[in-house]
């Protein structure tokens, strides 16, 4: 409100307006005019220091406070900031300034902030950011990797190469695309590289871009401005990058990130800058990204279901991590590993034992679905099986409807391989099923319909150990 709408009243209402206006100011108030007599003081001045209106008003500053320093700014017209009072128990800082009316100086005003205020904001600021800290610990729990570069097991078919470029991108802040089938270990990796590097005291935050529905996407990664949607969380929504700052984020599944948002995946990329949605501002962001696909990139660019650019950009440090089926020497060693972990809280060995032929048939598979359908399978074997033997009866029926051959495809074999092979899984089923005893044997090659010299040979022949 300017000077002019107070016109309409009168002299007396127009004062009582301004009195009304200095009472209401949450600071102490003290205005002197240029003879050192106080004029003016406000409600809050009282409550701070103690002095009422009866006993300063109309009086020479200096009578009733005198060390007040007012009076020096009076004489000196220069501003006093921040100085420090004290007044029996309360504590309180003043600013000084002079007055001036076409540039003389009328008077002085000081105005007084109490400390104990201060002091109880700065307390409640305490347990604010005791909380923050904690939320902060909640949130650094969740987005927590726990698997490292020991936990990846085996070393065949390119496996250890593949390893050794995890670690080395763990060096650096470069972003990494890891391709490989399902089941692969592609997150196994990510969370690897994660926590060799620099930021594994920060978030690693997963992300799976097949699962977050498209409309959700951008403000999902970016997070959103307050009343962006009529559904918007008051003071916003912190986006997944956001939460990953300076940590790592895992786009899983990267191939389907919709077109549009691949375009602001790049600008992230390039800039180191997020906007949310809604919002103009740019914020800075200190993120390693790790993608991860199953599909084949190349395919989806010619489709232009991908962009170019970024694939260029994201594919500085490429891990492709082969398949179960191209290290099967790996097998025996993962699956002693999986084993193990089911008494490693005590730091023993499992006492699980495979038999050999369970481990022939273990190797002869396919594995489509990889180390995680190795998993799968040893958790099913591991609750069929009586003792501690695993045989390949303990397996998922689908191990005992093909054999080796078959599963290899049969076409590229030539057929004495073949029958050779499916020889060798006959015998070492049921010789698993019967039992490792003479007795056993006998029952095997009269099941098998030879003789137990012949079964013997064969044993011999496919150097299969005794059972
Ligand atoms: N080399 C390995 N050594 C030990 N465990 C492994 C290995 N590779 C994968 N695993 C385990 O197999 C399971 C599947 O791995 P992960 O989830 O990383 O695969 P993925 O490639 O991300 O699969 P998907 O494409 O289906 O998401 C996990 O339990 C993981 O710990
Ligand atoms: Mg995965």
């Amino acid at each position: 409100m300017s000077y002019q709408d107070l016109n309409g009243l009168s002299l007396e209402d127009q004062v009582e307006w301004y009195k009304a206006a200095i009472h209401s100011i949450y600071d102490g108030v003290l205005v002197i005019d240029s003879n050192e007599i106080v004029r003016l003081i406000n409600l809050e001045y009282t409550r701070i220091t103690g002095v009422k209106p009866e006993e300063i008003i109309g009086k020479p500053l200096r009578d009733v406070r005198p060390k007040a320093q007012l009076p020096s700014t009076l004489k000196d017209g220069k501003e006093r900031i921040g100085v420090y009072r004290k007044e029996g128990n309360v504590e309180y800082v003043v600013d000084m300034a002079p007055i001036k009316l076409q540039n003389q100086i009328i008077g002085a005003v000081s105005i007084c902030k109490s400390l104990t205020e201060v002091h109880t904001l700065s307390k409640e600021l305490e347990k604010n950011k005791e909380r923050l800290s904690r939320l902060e610990q909640q949130m650094g729990s969740i987005y927590q990797a726990k698997y490292t570069f020991d936990q990846i097991i085996g070393t065949n078919g390119g496996l250890k190469e593949v390893a050794y470029l995890g670690r080395k991108a763990a060096e650096s802040h470069l972003p990494v695309l890891i391709v490989g089938e399902s089941g692969t270990g592609k997150e196994l990796f990510a969370q690897a590289i994660h926590n060799a590097s620099s930021r594994r005291e920060h978030p690693f935050v997963p992300v799976n871009c097949a699962t977050i529905p498209a409309s959700l996407m951008e403000s999902e990664l970016f997070g959103y401005a307050e009343g962006t949607f009529t559904s918007a969380k008051k003071g916003g929504k912190l986006g997944l990058f956001e939460v990953a700052n300076h940590g790592t984020i895992f786009l899983d599944e990267i191939g389907e990130l919709p077109y549009d948002l691949q375009a602001k995946l790049l600008r992230v990329l390039s800039e180191n800058t997020i906007r949310r949605v809604g919002e103009a501002r740019e914020r800075p962001i200190d993120v390693r990204i790790i993608a991860a696909t199953n599909r084949d990139l190349h395919q989806l660019m010619e489709k232009r279901l991908f962009r170019e650019d970024l694939f260029y950009r994201l594919n500085v440090l490429n891990l492709k991590i082969p398949p179960l089926k191209e290290r099967k020497q790996d097998i025996e060693e993962i699956v002693y590993f999986i084993l193990n972990k089911h008494t490693n809280h005590l730091q023993q060995e499992s006492g699980y034992v495979l038999h050999e032929s369970t481990i022939a048939i273990l190797e002869a598979y396919e594995w489509v679905g990889n180390v995680r359908e190795l998993k799968n399978t040893i958790d099913y074997a591991i609750c069929m099986a009586n003792g501690k033997e695993i045989y390949p009866e303990h397996l998922p029926s689908n191990f005992s409807k093909s054999t080796p051959v078959e599963q290899q495809g049969a076409v590229s074999t030539s057929l004495r391989e073949a029958v050779e092979a499916t020889e060798k899984m006959v015998i070492m089923k049921n010789l698993a099923r019967h039992g490792s005893a003479l007795d056993a044997k006998k029952e095997t090659a009269r099941t098998l319909g030879i003789s137990l010299a012949t079964l013997y040979n064969k044993m011999k022949k496919y150097q299969i150990g005794e059972f």
